[in-house]
């Protein structure tokens, strides 16, 4: 409420704040969480929470008319419906080179995302945080991670004969026949309530074309794990539909911190500024980033460093597809969760790691999808805008073009080998590359350089940065375990060293 004091307050609910929330309540700290997005618990008229993709209504994008899907076109035509203006759960975020995808509600990021839980190689991670100690990452932090997220591994035995995964079987025999390693991916979807969805012995979600909108069933996003275990303690109390706007030292000691409540249209309905002795970003890249600048550039903040708005990447993201010949056939019935990647890291021409990804059309499609990580070194800068009030990012779609140089590395080969070619018609009209969006947005506040090497704001004693803005851009896969990890590193030793 307005007016309300607060030892700790979280602002965002994805990885980095859920695992602050549950670690700082179980040393005995009192939590408040605030999200901009909804509380995804309540049905529908259709008597689900979350609708699909193949039928997407205002639940399915924050405050648009059209949806904005990732493939955006199929076979020449404008593939996006019209949908009335909701806070609905994936957020498609324009800036003027690229649109970064990402979730809005109680569970940030977890509600929308493929669940693919890959953690790094370790020289890999080395590579890119190397002032965090991997030794302890490997043998603590990572496990802690995987076992708070509930990550499991697909059955590889049933894996073969699943009419869903067909599409994936066949991505995997074109690799091995280019020659190129693949691997498993772990994922935090249950893998056995996935077999009981093929045998329709249990409703479906990651079979009814069920992912970047929500699912219904399945899936073990934050509100079931982390989160869940957080309200369990009885001392993290998660406000939803209130975004932050400024945080400030407050007379007296502490942050004074301004939100807006909002509803479903958007709209604020209220103005709220709290006292909090104690404040963690954990609002995503995106949204801590633009926070931190507005911050600094209005004065609220002004001895941020330079650094804060700075080292952004897209962790290479690129989208390709390719069309098969008449005998590959993907399968009219696919997962949308993906569980298996290509391993293309250790080429030093073009470094990349491509999941086999779902093209859940409900019809034969004979193509194959791919989302592509690769090592991108473009960093983006994010700037206030005094003009208009809001944060620009710098980044340009042709600073893609290393992404899909180590993408073609990889899909050139399997092209040639199996005779097939590029498809043109799923991310514009005559366009082969998805290269002017993103699905992992990382950096913008990154650790050890914008902050301490665990996250703090030094010249603010108090205020903590914990989400993917931590990590400088890239991961070499996708990144949520190790935001997850990371998160978990650091609150020990900030629970350790800053709370008696
Ligand atoms: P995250 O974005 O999760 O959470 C931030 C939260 O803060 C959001 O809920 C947001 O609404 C809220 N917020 C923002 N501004 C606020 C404000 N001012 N006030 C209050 N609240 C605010 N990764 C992976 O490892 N495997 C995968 O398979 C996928 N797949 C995938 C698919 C799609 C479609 C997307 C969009 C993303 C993925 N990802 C993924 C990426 C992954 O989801 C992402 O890296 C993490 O969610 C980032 O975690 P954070 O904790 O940094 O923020």
């Amino acid at each position: 409420n307005d007016g309300d004091t607060m030892p700790i307050l979280v602002i965002g609910t994805g990885y980095g704040g859920a695992v602050a929330a549950l670690r700082l309540a179980q040393a005995g700290q009192n939590v408040v969480m605030v999200e901009k997005g909804m509380s995804w618990t309540q049905p529908g008229s259709d008597g689900k929470v979350f609708s699909n993709m193949l039928e997407p209504d205002g639940r399915s994008y924050w405050l648009r008319t059209k949806t904005d899907q990732p493939i955006n076109h199929f076979m020449g035509a404008d593939y996006n419906k019209s949908i009335p203006s909701y806070t609905g759960v994936l957020d498609s975020e324009a800036f003027s080179g690229i649109r970064i995808y990402q979730g809005r509600g109680v569970g940030g990021g977890s509600l929308v995302n493929g669940g693919m839980a890959v953690t790094p190689k370790q020289e890999n991670f080395a590579s890119i945080l190397p002032s965090v100690d991997a030794g302890e990452m490997y043998s603590t932090y990572y496990p802690r991670a995987n076992a708070g997220l509930k990550v499991n591994n697909i059955d590889q035995t049933w894996f073969q004969t699943a009419d869903c995964y067909q599409f994936a079987r066949v991505g995997i025999k074109q690799a091995q026949r280019s020659n190129f390693s693949y691997t498993f991916v772990p994922n935090v979807y249950d893998f056995n309530y996935m077999k009981q969805e093929q045998a329709d012995t249990a409703p479906r979600s990651a079979l009814a074309a069920e992912v970047i909108y929500g699912n219904n069933y399945g899936k073990n996003s934050l509100d079931k794990t982390y989160l869940a275990a957080a309200s369990g303690t009885g001392k993290v109390t998660i406000v939803p539909q209130h975004a932050v706007t400024t945080v400030s030292p407050a007379n007296g000691g502490g942050f004074s911190v301004a939100m807006n409540q909002i509803d479903t249209s958007g709209n604020t309905v209220k103005t709220k500024t709290v006292t909090a002795q104690k404040v963690f970003f954990a609002a995503g890249s995106v949204g801590t980033s633009k926070l931190l600048v507005t911050q600094k550039a209005t004065g609220k903040l002004p001895n941020l460093p330079d650094a804060v708005g700075k080292g952004w990447g897209n962790n290479g993201n690129v989208m390709v597809a390719r069309q098969n010949q008449a005998w590959d056939a993907t399968g009219s019935l696919q997962a949308t969760i993906p569980c298996v990647g290509i391993d293309n890291w250790a080429d030093a021409g073009g470094p990349a790691f491509a999941e086999v990804s779902p093209f859940p059309a409900g019809i034969e499609t004979f193509a194959s999808l791919y989302l592509a990580i690769t090592k991108n070194p473009n960093r983006g800068v994010f700037s206030y805008n005094s003009g208009s009030g809001g944060v620009d990012l710098n980044w340009q779609t042709a600073w893609n073009q290393p992404s899909i140089d180590c993408a073609k590395r990889i899909f050139d080969k399997i092209n040639s080998k199996e005779g097939t070619i590029y498809r043109t018609d799923l991310f514009g009209e005559y366009k082969t590359w998805g290269d002017d969006f993103a699905y992992h947005p990382l950096g913008g506040c990154v650790i050890n350089v914008a902050t301490d090497n665990y996250g703090r704001l030094t010249q603010y004693p108090g205020l903590y940065v914990i989400d993917g803005s931590l990590i400088p851009g890239l991961t070499t896969v996708n990144p949520f375990v190790t935001i997850t990890a990371l998160a978990e590193r650091n609150i020990e030793k900030i629970i350790a060293d800053d709370f008696h």
